[in-house]
């Protein structure tokens, strides 16, 4: 891969140890995929910042990298808890004290102190075209597909060596020959709810594994379906992109329908009691917590309920007095934190119940939880009911 002399400077050390391991990891990425060269980037998203995930070996990793300063925007995927509430929770001393060290390193780079895996509510939106490096599969799918934006779907560390260096390796999605369809995926269901969003995703993403798809008949009208698509989407493949445009081109056809929904929910689809509710896989938007919020009509008793969001979107809903109107009525509203990347059975939970395909896909095969996947809307109307059940 063609180097600039700057760049081959950086390589062998001249700015320091960080800068050279960051280098490092760009050139090796860069050459397996047969990159010319590195590109400017205008932004960066770290993923892979959980301790539970990512233990000593990956702590270690980042306090090295913390030697250096961040070169572009760069925001941060979830912890493994709410830095704050962790002690709510049940998280260990010993968990929160390497969690607490990671996010001092990243504040150390300059990291902004996001803590979401949808950065693009909290002002990390990139405009079309521009080129980034963006870890969380989530957010790759939505800014490649909603936003237009080109990233490849990055690991934690490419994505950190990439902010550091301020430059991605080009290939991949950051060439536009790389950005044409490559199946047709004809949807014949209408989903009603962002969890019927988020199962379409998960069954395209199920179906063809790879590749771009070119969706047609799905009609995705606000940024929270945009969210719940591009997240199943992620969790069942590895789609980092999809295209929602029509564009004339022959090319060999899927074909969704309603039976085919029907089939993918019963694989979540757990008759229990839960033991815990969980809403915000991708962290919750305003308008998720508003409608939640209205919602429920009263203080919900004997069920953990949990919604998770992003700081940002947090303090506009405190603003607001929806953060204080949900806890009145039972519902824990956590920020910085994802549910797949903690410890949730050691918390005492084994029944989930989730409106996305997302967390319950990675609740069952990473954690073997119990889980039903369904709408918010009969969540909410299921548990009060059997709360008024004698
Ligand atoms: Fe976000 Fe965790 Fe879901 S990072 S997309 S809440 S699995």
């Amino acid at each position: 891969m063609y180097l600039t002399k700057e760049e081959e400077k950086a390589l062998e050390g001249e700015y320091g140890e960080a800068i050279a391991m960051a280098m490092r990891i760009l050139v090796t990425l860069g050459e397996m995929n047969n990159a010319e060269r590195l590109i400017k980037i205008n932004s960066a998203h770290v993923s892979g910042i959980s301790y539970v995930n990512i233990g000593e070996e990956g702590l270690e990793f980042i306090l090295k990298m913390a030697e250096a300063k961040v070169k572009v925007r760069t925001t941060c995927n979830p912890a493994c808890m709410d830095l704050e509430r962790w002690r709510d929770l049940g998280i260990s001393e010993h968990i929160a004290e390497g969690q607490l060290r990671i996010a001092e390193a990243l504040r150390d780079m300059n990291i902004e102190e996001t803590f979401t895996c949808t950065p693009y509510f909290v002002g990390n939106r990139p405009s079309k075209d521009s080129h980034v490096s963006w870890g969380e599969s989530s957010a790759v799918v939505f800014a490649n597909t909603f936003l237009e934006a080109r990233t490849n779907r990055e690991g934690g560390p490419s994505a950190l060596a990439s902010a550091i260096v301020g430059k991605t390796p080009l290939y991949g999605l950051h060439l536009e020959e790389n950005r044409r369809p490559t199946v047709r995926v004809k949807i014949e269901y209408t989903p009603s709810s962002l969890c019927d969003y988020s199962m379409v995703g998960y069954i395209i993403g199920y179906r063809i594994q790879r590749g771009i798809p070119l969706v047609e008949g799905l009609k995705v009208q606000d940024e929270d379906q945009a969210k719940a698509f591009s997240a199943g989407l992620a969790a069942a493949s590895n789609v980092s992109m999809a295209i929602l445009k029509p564009q004339p081109q022959p090319l060999e056809v899927v074909e969704i329908d309603e039976k085919e929904v029907k089939e993918y929910y019963e694989r979540f689809n757990i008759h229990e009691k839960p033991d815990l509710i969980f809403i915000g896989c991708p962290h919750c938007s305003l308008e998720e917590l508003m409608y939640v919020d209205l919602l429920i009509k009263k203080p919900l008793k004997g069920v953990e309920f949990w919604m998770c969001t992003s700081r940002g979107v947090y303090m506009k809903a405190k603003r607001r007095g929806i953060i204080d109107s949900l806890e009145s009525k039972g519902v824990k509203v956590l920020k910085d934190m994802c549910i797949v990347v903690t410890k949730i059975r050691d918390m005492g939970y084994e029944s989930v119940w989730t409106n996305s395909s997302k967390a319950a896909h990675y609740l069952k095969l990473l954690h073997g939880v119990k889980v039903r996947l369904c709408s918010i809307k009969s969540i909410v109307s299921s548990i009060t009911k059997r709360a008024n059940t004698p």
